[in-house]
Order: structure tokens, then sequence, then C-alpha cells
């Protein structure tokens, strides 16, 4: 039987006292003159292996004592009960057998290391603690995303990556050649999810997103992970329902399974625990107004940026909302207000702590002749768009959704100031490698 560290645990009680084989590599060592402490990471877990001089041969125990931190190694030895390892066991060796030696220092030591310079070692840099437990929790939070909507009964519904049209401004565009013709990398699914929502009612996508930011800040990648629901018949407030009900069971998924993770953060986990309905749900001319109260002023039609997003958020436990922004800050499909033209139906979830917006979302607009006419004014060329003009053509309806941004939540549940480590191989501006 193949065993791991974590199979082991499971099974504890039966394997105290017997003898198991694991494979790993070498995480830290410490030594002393009769007795060699290796630190064995399998994946999931770490052990702690004691050679002791009278346990394994002269050899074995002085190649042990040479043994470089990542060497991947065979580990043979007896399940021993500790009750001051997090395991409740260690393992007593009786034989050490390399797999691989290191070929270089490795270079990631203990010792501080500049961000550029982990990097730059991101294939390397993601073996240790912090970084397994990010890419554990990110996981998690997927699976939460994924269970939420089925449970929701949405279906899956995927959207194509080339795209011939923009649909959140041609300032962040990839552009590519296509047989001869203009191609873009997608900047969101939601276009072929309202198109899909009118033919399956609740449907959601969840893939790689491409924005040509040419912004460095701590929020922004040029390739990132959104989830986008859309429902037909939706109007501003179920949006808002929808995106609140699914905040909380992500979090609460994340609270029932990686308590281990977010300690290994230090994850301050009662500040998150916070995360429960209502969220508090403000105009955007309210927000303009606690900005005021805070020193900001900021004109009404100026979408809200980093600076705005923190101190609002500061005000606040939990997430808030912000809905009916000003049309001219937003896309053309946001849907105008009915009591007030200036304004559009949509709404933006702040995460606290200033990890600013983890949802853009709200109404689509779902009336052919308004729709049309904000076209002509945001000067959105209809060529492309003809297909998009027709879910308006045929049995509109009022629908609305949103998008997550999968490593801004990431980044927020994790506590972690940029979303740069929130993505296992991120991509940005200034980085292509690894
Ligand atoms: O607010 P955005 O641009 O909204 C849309 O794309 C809508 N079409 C979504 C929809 O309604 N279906 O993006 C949604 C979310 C943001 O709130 C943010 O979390 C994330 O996507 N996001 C980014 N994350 C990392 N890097 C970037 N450059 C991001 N741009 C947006
Ligand atoms: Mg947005």
């Amino acid at each position: 039987m193949k065993y791991s560290i974590k199979s082991i645990k499971t099974n504890l009680t039966t394997l105290i006292g017997k003898t198991v084989t694991l494979q790993g590599w070498l995480y830290a060592k410490r030594s002393s003159k009769k007795i060699h402490f290796l630190q064995l990471r399998d994946g999931a877990d770490i052990l702690q292996c004691v050679v002791g001089v009278d346990d394994v041969n002269a050899d074995i125990f002085e190649m042990t004592d040479k043994l470089d931190q990542e060497t991947s190694l065979i580990v043979k030895g007896e399940v021993r009960k500790d009750d001051r390892s997090p395991l409740g066991f260690e393992l007593g060796v009786s034989n050490v057998e390399i797999i691989a030696s290191v070929t270089r220092d490795y270079p990631i030591s203990p010792k501080e290391h500049g961000v550029a310079f982990l990097m730059d070692h991101r294939h390397l840099w993601l073996r240790s603690k912090r970084q397994q437990a990010i890419l554990k929790i990110r996981a998690s939070i997927i699976t939460a995303i994924r269970t939420f909507f089925e449970k929701e009964d949405f279906t899956l519904v995927d959207a194509p990556i080339l795209t011939s049209n923009s649909c959140e401004g041609t300032s962040t565009l990839f552009n590519l050649e296509y047989f001869g013709q203009n191609a873009y990398l997608t900047q969101t699914g939601q276009l072929y999810m309202e198109a899909a929502a009118m033919a399956l009612g609740k449907v959601y996508c969840f893939g790689p997103i491409f924005r040509a930011e040419k912004s460095k800040t701590r929020r922004h990648l040029t390739e990132f992970w959104m989830a986008e629901p859309e429902v037909a018949f939706y109007k501003l407030d179920d949006v808002m329902d929808l995106a609140e009900d699914m905040l909380c069971y992500i979090v609460s998924h994340i609270l029932d399974t990686n308590i281990r993770e977010l300690t290994v953060l230090e994850r301050d986990i009662d500040a998150l625990r916070k995360t429960c309905k209502p969220f508090p749900r403000i105009s955007y001319d309210e927000a303009l107004e606690i900005l005021k109260q805070h020193g900001k002023d900021t004109v009404f039609g100026k979408d809200l940026g980093a600076d705005e997003e923190t101190i609002i958020s500061k005000q606040f436990d939990r997430p808030v909302m912000i809905h009916r922004y000003p049309a001219e800050c937003k896309a053309f499909y946001m849907a105008r207000d009915p009591q007030n033209n200036k304004l559009s139906l949509g709404v933006d979830v702040i995460a606290p702590d200033g990890y600013g917006e983890i949802i853009g979302g709200g109404e689509r607009e779902h009336r052919l002749d308004v729709l049309e006419k904000t076209m002509e004014e945001m000067s959105i060329p209809k060529d492309t768009l003809e297909w998009y003009l027709d879910i308006r053509r045929y049995g509109s309806v009022p629908h609305g959704g949103f998008g997550v941004g999968l490593e801004r939540t990431v980044a927020w549940i994790c506590d972690i100031k940029h979303v740069r480590e929130a993505i296992p191989f991120p991509r940005t501006m200034e980085r292509l490698t690894p």
C-alpha cells in the first residue's frame, strides 16, 4: 500500500508501531551528533522523521546529515505516537533512499527574499507553506462557487475565450490576428451568458478573463478568473441577493474546510466570520456622502477608485454593496434607473479592509431602443454585436447577473496584500514568466 502522511494520520490507531514507506522532499533539517530530524514534505503535509545513530547503518546516518533542502527521498520507518507533533505522530527512520539529489543550492531559504526574486522563482516558491495554503484555499473557493450555483439550479455554460467584440471598453483589449480578421481575448463572458439565460433561465460561466490593464496596482492582473451568473427575470435587488448569498456561502465553506490554512496565513478568522447577511447596501450618492464626511470630495460621474473604496469599506465590518452608479462611468449594457435616467442599475461589491471591488454586475438594459441609443452615444460598434441585440428582438425580458473576480476574493479571504499571490502563475503588465 502507498502511504501518504495524511493517510497515516487518518488510520493512526492501527498504524502506531507499524513500518511504512513515504515519498517526498526534504523541507528542512536539524542535526546533532547522534540524531537528525528531517522534515519530510509529501505535498499535502510535513512530517518529522527522526534518524537516530543507532537505528540506521553508518552510511545512511552520514548521508542524511548532508542532505540538501528539496532533495527527493524515500523514507522507511516506524510510526511513533508523539503528542508534541501537530499530526500526533512522527517516523522513527530505519532507511532513507535518495530519489534525486539537488544539483544547485535551493534558491529559497528561510531568510527574507524580495517579492521580485520570489516571483522569478514562482515555480519553486509554490512549495512553501504559505503558498500551499493560498492555493488550497483558492481551490476550495472554486469548489464553493461551483457547489453554490449547482445547489441553486444554475446550468454551467462555457463562454468563448476568442471573441470578435469588446464589452468592457477597448483600452484593455488584447488583440490578435485571426485568419485575416481582428480577434480579441475575452474581457467577460457576460454577453454570452445573457444569450444563454434566455435559453436556460439560470446560467453561469467560470473561466479565464483577459484585460490588457496598464495598471501596476495590487488589484490588477492581465489574466484572471471570473465566475459570472446571469438570470432571466432578475432585477437589481435579486442580483444583490444572489451576490450576498454566494459570498456568505463561500466564506462559510472556507471556515468549514480551511481553518488550518487560514491559521498558516495568520488570517483574523473572527473578522471573516462577520461575513453574514445582511450586507449594507448603499447608493452611489450615499457613498459620495460618506466620502465627503471623510474629507474626500468626489464629483458625481466619477467611478470610485481604490482610495474611495478603501474609505467606504472601512465604515463596515462586512462586504458593502454600492448600487446605482452614474450611467456614464459604467458599461453600455447597464440598465438605466427608471427613477433617474442618469443612473445605471449596476452594483459593485466592495470587500472589507481595503481589498476593493470583488464583484461587479447589475441589471441589463433589455429595451432594444434604449440599448441602441446608448451604444451610439458610447460609440460601440454595432456590426459585431447584432447577435447581442437579437436577445432584445426576440422576447426580451429584464435580466441581470454579476462577475466575481476569483483572485480578489482569494486575496480578501486569505488576507494577502497583492492579487499576484492569489493565482498560481500570475500574469501582469511586467510578468509573463514563469
Ligand atoms: O467589474 P467587471 O469589469 O465586470 C464585468 O466584467 C462584468 N461584465 C461582469 C458581469 O456582470 N458578468 O469585473 C468583474 C470583477 C471585478 O469586480 C473584479 O473582482 C474582477 O472581476 N476584476 C479583476 N481582477 C483582477 N484583475 C483585473 N484586472 C480585474 N478586472 C476585474
Ligand atoms: Mg467593475
